[in-house]
């Protein structure tokens, strides 16, 4: 007999509009096991899949995913290859299934220095699904915080944006998070306790919630004992709660 996912009551909870994760700890998974890198980035793909799911099943409305960083170019040229390739196997394998969800895609970062078959596949899966709505899916693919904000500023410049008309709102609206809201949760996999340049504008009143599982592991039970957490911490933006 198949066995039953258990089910997860978040009624009464609130539930994180917009969760960030950076997937951390693949190496160490593989490592733990015998096994090469490669077999780590590829468990963590897989596990992609589970935390979309759980994500849409949990209602959340946007997940970010920090899948490659300005700075992992310079990880081994093999490694760097490999991940290329699991991101355009994934595109492929699960662009159907995604759209068929009603995911949205959009990336984050930039397309410099990408091989321009996979820019292509990119450009192509943004476009089939950009009218979905059920869970938008951000993808921070050669991406980083400072680099981010470095293009905005000089996006800003280059507008001629005059100092007093620029404003917080005015400067989100140059990030490549435009026009969603910043994340209330931040969760890091495999015990680091970093933000690795993640988010770096954006992420500025999150809650971060580290976890020691490595992300391979990282499923649907943790996501969920990840927003049970979310709801025991007080929110209070730089303010005090008591009279
Ligand atoms: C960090 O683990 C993980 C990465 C740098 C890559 C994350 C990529 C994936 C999960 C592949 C799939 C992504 C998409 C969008 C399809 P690490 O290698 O730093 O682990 P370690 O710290 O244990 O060595």
């Amino acid at each position: 007999m198949a066995e039953r996912t258990p089910s997860f009551d978040l009624s009464g909870y609130t539930i994180p509009t917009h969760v960030a994760i950076i997937m951390d700890g693949n190496g160490r998974w593989a490592r733990q096991r015998g096994l090469p890198r490669q077999a780590g980035h590829r468990a963590g793909a897989e596990n992609l899949r589970r935390i979309i799911n759980a994500c849409v099943e949990f209602r959340i409305k946007i997940l970010t995913i920090y899948a490659f960083s300005t700075e992992n170019w310079g990880r081994p040229e093999l490694e760097v290859r490999g991940l290329m390739k699991i991101i355009s196997r994934v595109i492929d394998q699960e662009l159907k299934d995604l759209h068929a969800q009603g995911v949205c895609l959009h990336h984050l970062g930039s397309m410099t220095g990408i091989d321009p078959g996979l820019q292509e596949k990119v450009r192509r899966a943004l476009e089939l699904t950009k009218n979905n709505d059920r869970l938008i899916l951000n993808v921070a693919f050669n991406y980083g915080g400072r680099a981010e904000i470095l293009e905005a500023v000089k996006h800003i410049l280059a507008d001629n944006v005059a100092p007093e008309e620029l404003t917080e709102a005015l400067f989100s609206s140059y990030l490549f998070t435009r026009g969603l809201p910043d994340p209330d949760l931040v969760i890091r996999t495999s015990g680091e306790l970093r933000i690795s340049n993640f988010l770096i504008w954006q992420a500025a009143y999150s809650e971060f919630y580290p976890t020691p599982v490595y992300w391979p592991d990282f499923g649907r039970e943790e996501l969920y004992e990840a927003i049970l957490v979310f709801n025991q911490r007080e929110r209070r933006f730089g303010l005090v709660t008591e009279p």
